[in-house]
């Protein structure tokens, strides 16, 4: 399809899915209000509410971080802290963006697969009421986790029971809430408004948009406010249309689904190819579209020569391979075949 190599460094390095594509130029024919005022965004809203319930209410935003560090500042103030992993993407990746917008400290809590539950959780809470320290009022978490892994609806439930019974509220950092949601065969509904999350950064980008992301409240009380945030944290988008459209396309006909289930697949077909060789040890269950793998160095180093890729732990050797939805078979077995040289090669 293209000259350019499949890498398996992110899954944003996509192609934009042809429906959305279609979308994007179907909505470029016309004169329409700027700032979501048109009926691209108000049809596109509807569709969310279908999905994930009537009473949720949706914003659009121009990408992760932006959803993330918004959200958040819906739902805390600046002598509180939200609880996450310290794998987060906003601990790790964000560049203190959660700190320096919302002013909250961040309390990452380290994990061996991504996943925060409610017994590493209960020992910071005891500073609740105490005027000298951050308030924990937020628990972050990310579905699926920067790991591959997923949490099923029962882990969600346990969490948001434990948080709402401590007065504390849910996030959800859902980039590839997708990827998860075609891993359990659930419904989107179901990992939140259903789960009991508070606010969801609905992912679009790693998933077939061109750009875009959503921050979905679950509590319309939680929302008053957002919308003046969003506007003071840079993420209202003028073309709130071209955000919209996408969003509308990638509900219709499960493309968001068809999509998830295609990158999963491959990192399943990888995982299934890779497990047996020698010296290549899979580190998480592969339930997403990540396969995290330990190698030694000097295999690493000679297939990322050809094939880029990160390193996640270089104290385990550990590197991750993230699939997407525009991979085939075939891009996937020349990798492995790829692997397998670089290792023979030691
Ligand atoms: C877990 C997670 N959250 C959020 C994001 C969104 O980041 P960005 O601001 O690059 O859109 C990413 C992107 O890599 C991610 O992996």
């Amino acid at each position: 399809m293209s000259r350019y190599k499949r890498s398996f460094a992110s899954d944003n390095n996509a192609i934009v899915h042809p429906d959305i594509m279609k979308a994007l130029q179907e909505a470029n024919n016309c004169h329409v209000l700027s700032y979501g005022d048109d009926p691209f965004t108000q049809s596109a809203a509807e569709r969310f509410k279908e999905v994930f319930g009537q009473n949720s209410e949706v914003f659009f935003v121009y990408n992760g971080t932006g959803a993330n560090v918004t959200g958040l500042g819906a739902i805390t103030m600046p002598y509180q802290a939200v609880i996450c992993t310290d794998s987060s993407h906003i601990y790790v990746d964000e560049c203190g963006a959660a700190e320096r917008f919302i002013g909250c400290r961040l309390i990452p809590i380290p994990t061996e697969d991504g996943k925060l539950r409610p017994g590493q959780i209960q020992p910071l809470l005891h500073v609740l009421g105490e005027q000298h320290h951050s308030q924990p009022a937020v628990i972050s978490i990310t579905q699926s986790t920067e790991m591959g892994t997923v949490y099923k609806t029962e882990e969600l439930k346990a969490l948001t029971d434990f948080a709402h019974s401590n007065n504390l509220l849910v996030h959800m950092d859902g980039a590839r809430i997708a990827n998860a949601a075609a891993f359990l065969g659930t419904s989107l509904k179901a990992l939140t408004a259903d789960a009991g999350i508070d606010v969801l950064s609905f992912g679009g980008t790693k998933n077939g948009l061109m750009f875009g992301e959503a921050v979905v409240f679950f509590n319309e009380k939680l929302a008053q406010n957002y919308k003046y945030i969003r506007k003071q944290g840079t993420q209202l988008a003028s073309k709130m249309r071209y955000i919209a459209v996408q969003f509308e396309a990638l509900l219709t006909n499960q493309l968001w689904l068809e999509n998830a289930r295609k990158a999963n697949d491959m990192a399943a077909l990888l995982a299934n190819e890779v497990k047996g060789i020698p010296g290549i040890r899979i580190t998480q269950p592969v339930e997403a579209n990540g396969v995290f793998v330990s190698m030694p160095v000097a295999a690493a180093e000679k297939l990322r020569q050809e094939y880029f890729f990160y390193p996640w732990n270089t104290d385990k050797n550990e590197y991750r391979w993230m699939t997407s939805f525009d991979m085939e078979e075939d891009d996937i077995m020349e990798f492995v075949e790829a692997v397998k040289k670089a290792m023979k090669a030691l």
